[in-house]
This record gives C-alpha cells, structure tokens and sequence, in this order.
C-alpha cells in the first residue's frame, strides 16, 4: 500500500488523471485476479478506459490453457507496439498465468520490447512495488519469483458488476492432469482461511450482491491444507447460513473429491444454486488413466446419480477434451455414448493442446488434425440437440431467475442453474432482483420468456 501511495503522489502530479487498461483471459480466477489489479490500479489514482489508445497503462491479464489462448494474447501484446509508438510514456504491464512460463517470459523479453513489465500470478500481490520499481529506475522489469508463498490478503477490489461477485477461496491445484499447464503455473493448492471468505461473502451480501460464486481450480479440496476442521462443505454451508437474499454458486470441482457430504448440503439450502459443474474429459477408461484422472467412466456416472438423487432438478455442465495423444477413435465414440447417457445441460469442448512441460505434451499424438476436428464437430452437434432438448423442456413453466444486466437485445436473467434468460418485457428497475418468469422459448443456447 505504500508503493500505491507513491505512485498516487506521482499521478497526481500530472495534468489528466491517468487512465488503466486491464485486458482479461482465461478462467473466472483470472477475472477475480483482474478485480484485485484494478484495486490497486485504483489506490495508484487511476481511472479505466477500454481504449488501448487512450491508456497510460495497459496490463494484459493472460491465459496459458490452450496454444489459441497464447497466441491471441501474444497477437494483441503485438499490436500494442503502433499504440506505444503513438504514446511512448504508455506503459505495457503482461502478467497471468503465461507470464509464470519460463519459455514465455523469455520469448516477450527478447521479442516484445513494447513489455515494460512482468510478473505471474506468485507476484501478483506485489505489483505496486513492481511498478513503482519501473517508474523509479525506467528499466524493464520481469519478476520469476517461482514460489506462491502464502497468500497475501487485505488486496483492495473494484469489481467488475453489483449483482454477481467471484470470492477466490483458493488458489493452485495438486492433481496435475498429464495435459495441464494450471499447477506449474499456479502452484500447490493453497487455501484462504474460512474466517476472511466468509468475512468477504458477508460483506457482499450486505452490499446487496445477489449471486456469489466460490472458486478454485478444484473447490473440493478446500481446506485440506489448513487443518481448520472444516471441509468444502462445511464452507458452503456456513456462508449459505450468513443472513440475505443471494445465491452461491461454486467451481470448478473435480470428480474425484466430489462428495456425498457435498450433494447433501447443497440439497439442504436453498441458497446454494442447484448447479454443478463437473468436468469429466474423456468417456474411456484407459483415456481417463492416461491422463491421470483418478476416476473411471463408471465412477463418474455414479457421481452423476448420487447428484442427481440428492438434487432432482440439478443443472450438470461439464468439459470434455477431444483427441487427447493416443485416443483412438473407438475411445471417442466412449465420449459421445457418455453425453448422451448423462444428458448435460451445457459442455464445454476443447481440442487438446499440447502444454509445454506437461506430461501429455510428450506422449505419441499420431492422429490428424483434421480427424480430431471430424471428432470435435459432431460431439458439438450432438450436445447443442441435447441443450436445445433440454432447454425445450423449461417452456411453460414459471422458473425463478435473478434478472442479472441487460445488453443490446433486452434484460438478461439466469435460473438457478445458471441458463440464460432473455426476458421480452420489464423494465431496468428489475436488475439485481429476483423474479419469477414464465419461459415461452428455447434455442440451444438459452431460454426466452416474460417476467410474471
Ligand atoms: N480445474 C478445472 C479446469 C480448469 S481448465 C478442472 O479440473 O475441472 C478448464 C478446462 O480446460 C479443463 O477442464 C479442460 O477441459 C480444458 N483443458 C485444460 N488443459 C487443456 C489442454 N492442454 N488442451 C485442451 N483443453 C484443455
Ligand atoms: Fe488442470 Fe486437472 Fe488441476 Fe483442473 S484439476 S486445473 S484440469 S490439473
Ligand atoms: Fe488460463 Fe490460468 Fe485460468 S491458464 S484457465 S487463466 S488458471
């Protein structure tokens, strides 16, 4: 905070207030993180703008899970070079999850020399000083530290929306799947103390957040490092038992940790969204295995049914890899038999991308490209009829949504599973409330109908 201090008396020198650019990638941690930058950007004396040309600061916040994801970020970071031209006091801050990849790093500090600064998600809390370190001495910095340390916390947050919050409730992940970048990049899992996220969570509610969302790379495994003598679901349900009106959500939880305590809590609140996101990554065994899953086909149907008997009207979305090194194509078809005996309600679906460093990356990959994205189509094909069905199925009734913002076509809501909602009538006054809506149409990707 005292480096913030400093470079607020020096902005506030200047003859304009100084405005910050945050660029955001990647995963809702990533999204959280950013909230945090901007606190600090804010105690620095900056305002923000969503114009490159018009920032004195831009801090790209990039994503290391996919090649497109790199390459898109390494592409706009590009470009910031006709920006910086025009305006040679702008100041190109990169950080994020590809920012801890030491082949990056080296990569932007040869090549990028429009890249002032930067720094992974292990220094993110000390990015006052990183910068304060730039402005004082005008000379590139780029921070390696390799270890999280423990978390940092009281980082000032201007968020992004009034309605929905994130609360990191921690951070890093142990399980190193063999195609992940996530645990090298972001460490051992580290948990946050109960005491502060419920703090948080409370905070929110009474400034009137109506949607709150835990997360972590695998919220399940909460606690385990604290010996608090809480687990994930004694969290959960003590932040469902702080008074007011909002819903929790959670992600992302791994299958394996998934447990029965898990579904019972959420089955015993109302306040905890009937939503779960459980990634499952490939239909075969010896896929699975491989990539180091620790759970089997039959393991994850069973999670599927206990869930779905614990919580009837339970919204499951999960994620799927496609053309994992190796998986043959009868291995495949195991992926389109599991979508359509669990029946998900959303699926996200990826090409597998080989990660540098990663086990996977090194395993034989001798199917084509073209086959793979054979592959990738008809399971798209085939889960957006399964949506639509799905979404077919809400017509006529009167579900209880939470009216979240609105965009060009009119006032948007989400159920309690999360599906959008485009409403046809209603005015402004309903955002951030909730209201009951009569659902009168359904495509693939959402529902339509009028608040009652
Ligand atoms: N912690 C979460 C996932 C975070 S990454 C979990 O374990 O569920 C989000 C998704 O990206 C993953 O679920 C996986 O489907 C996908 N993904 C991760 N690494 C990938 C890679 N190398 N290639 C393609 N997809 C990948
Ligand atoms: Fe990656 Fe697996 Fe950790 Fe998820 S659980 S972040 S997929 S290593
Ligand atoms: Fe990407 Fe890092 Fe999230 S790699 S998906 S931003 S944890």
């Amino acid at each position: 905070m005292d480096y913030c201090q400093k470079i607020h008396a020096m902005n506030a020198a200047l003859d304009h207030t100084p405005l910050a650019m945050v660029d955001t990638y990647g995963c809702q941690q990533n999204e959280a993180d950013s909230e945090r930058l901007r606190g600090y950007l804010s105690q620095m004396g900056y305002g923000f703008t969503d114009d490159e040309h018009q920032a004195d600061l831009v801090l790209v916040n990039t994503c290391a899970i996919r090649e497109h994801a790199e390459q898109r970020v390494l592409g706009n970071v590009g470009a910031l070079v006709h920006t910086k031209r025009k305006n040679p006091n702008q100041i190109i801050c990169l950080c994020g999850c590809m920012a801890q990849e030491p082949h990056v790093a080296k990569k932007v500090k040869e090549s990028y020399h429009q890249v002032d600064l930067l720094f992974g998600p292990h220094a993110l809390w000390r990015f006052p000083e990183l910068l304060w370190r730039f402005k004082a001495a005008g000379k590139r910095v780029f921070e390696f530290a390799d270890d999280p340390g423990s978390i940092a916390e009281g980082i000032p947050v201007v968020r992004q929306g009034s309605v929905k919050a994130w609360v990191s409730i921690m951070y890093g992940c142990n399980n190193f799947c063999s195609y992940c970048i996530v645990p090298y990049v972001r460490g051992r899992e580290r948990s946050r103390k109960p005491e502060v996220i419920l703090e948080e969570i409370a905070g929110l509610a009474a400034e009137g957040y109506k949607d709150i969302t835990l997360l972590g790379q695998n919220v399940n495994s909460w606690g385990k490092d604290l010996d608090c003598g809480m687990d994930f679901a004694d969290l959960l349900k003590a932040a469902a038992d702080i008074p007011g009106e909002f819903l929790l959500r959670f992600m992302t939880s791994h299958p394996k940790d998934a447990s029965q305590k898990l579904f019972d809590t959420m089955a015993s609140s109302e306040k905890i969204a009937p939503c779960f996101h459980l990634p499952f990554q490939a239909g075969s065994d010896r896929v699975l295995k491989a990539m180091n899953r620790v759970y089997g086909r039959a393991g994850y149907l069973d999670k599927v049914r206990r869930l779905r008997a614990a919580i009837p009207d339970v919204v499951i979305t999960s994620d799927v890899i496609v053309g994992f090194p190796g998986e043959t194509a009868e291995e495949f078809e195991e992926t389109m038999t599991l979508i359509d005996e669990v029946g998900f309600d959303a699926l996200f679906t990826f090409i597998y991308s080989p990660r540098v460093g990663t086990p996977a990356a090194s395993m034989e990959d001798p199917v084509s490209r073209e086959e793979k994205l054979a592959w990738f189509q008809r399971l798209v094909a085939r889960q957006d009829e399964i949506s639509e069905a799905k979404h077919r199925a809400y017509i006529g009734k009167t579900v209880r949504c939470l009216v979240d913002g609105k965009d060009e076509k009119g006032l948007t809501a989400r159920t309690g599973g999360n599906r959008l909602v485009r409403l046809t009538n209603g005015a402004e006054d309903l955002i951030g409330r909730f209201a009951d809506i009569r659902i009168t149409g359904a495509n693939k990707w959402s529902l339509s109908g009028e608040a009652v």
